[in-house]
């Protein structure tokens, strides 16, 4: 009985309703959460740049990794940008939350973008390569200016 119970709920997707299984218990949680996850993109935006623009050389694998990377890191942040987590150690603007659908569609975009960056870096090739770097890159200030301090 239990093994169907939770059979039938995935099959529900169940797994997708986030708010009836917080993974956060309190709002420090989150921001400690999405503060963690912004420092593992910094890491990989920093090798990455520096790759493109020859300050360490080109690897072609190394920079696949790093780009399936943050195919993934480009959307775990948002779900910590829960109800009350505008307060205490974090930079997070209150326009999050009264301005969230333009927050939302910006994260949304951006990893979009960074699945197009994953694509790109299959190729190998630089001249495809580049432009969806910058594509996916130019989100990070675009988002900061509105909803950073
Ligand atoms: C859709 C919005 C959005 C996008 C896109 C975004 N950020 Fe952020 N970022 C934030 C917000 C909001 C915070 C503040 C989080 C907090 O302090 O709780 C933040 C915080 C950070 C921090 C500080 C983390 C800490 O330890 O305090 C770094 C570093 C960072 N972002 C890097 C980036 C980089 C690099 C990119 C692009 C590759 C990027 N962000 C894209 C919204 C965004």
């Amino acid at each position: 009985m239990k093994r169907f119970v939770i059979a039938a709920c995935l099959s529900a997707g169940f797994i997708t309703s986030v708010s009836a299984n917080p993974m956060f218990e309190s709002a420090e949680e989150a921001i400690e959460y999405r503060k963690a996850n912004f420092q593992l993109i910094r890491y990989q935006i920093g090798n990455m740049g520096d790759m493109l623009k020859g300050k360490v050389p080109f690897d072609a694998e190394v920079f696949k990794q790093r780009a399936n990377n943050v195919a993934q890191l480009s959307q775990m942040p948002w779900e910590a940008f829960i109800e009350g987590s505008d307060k205490g150690e974090t930079d997070a603007l209150p326009a999050i939350w009264t301005n969230r659908a333009e927050f939302d569609g910006k994260a949304k975009q951006f990893a979009e973008y960074a699945q197009a960056l994953a694509v790109a870096a299959k190729s190998g090739d630089k001249d495809k390569i580049a432009p969806a770097f910058r594509n996916w890159a130019k989100g990070c200030k675009d988002c900061h200016k509105s909803f950073k301090d």
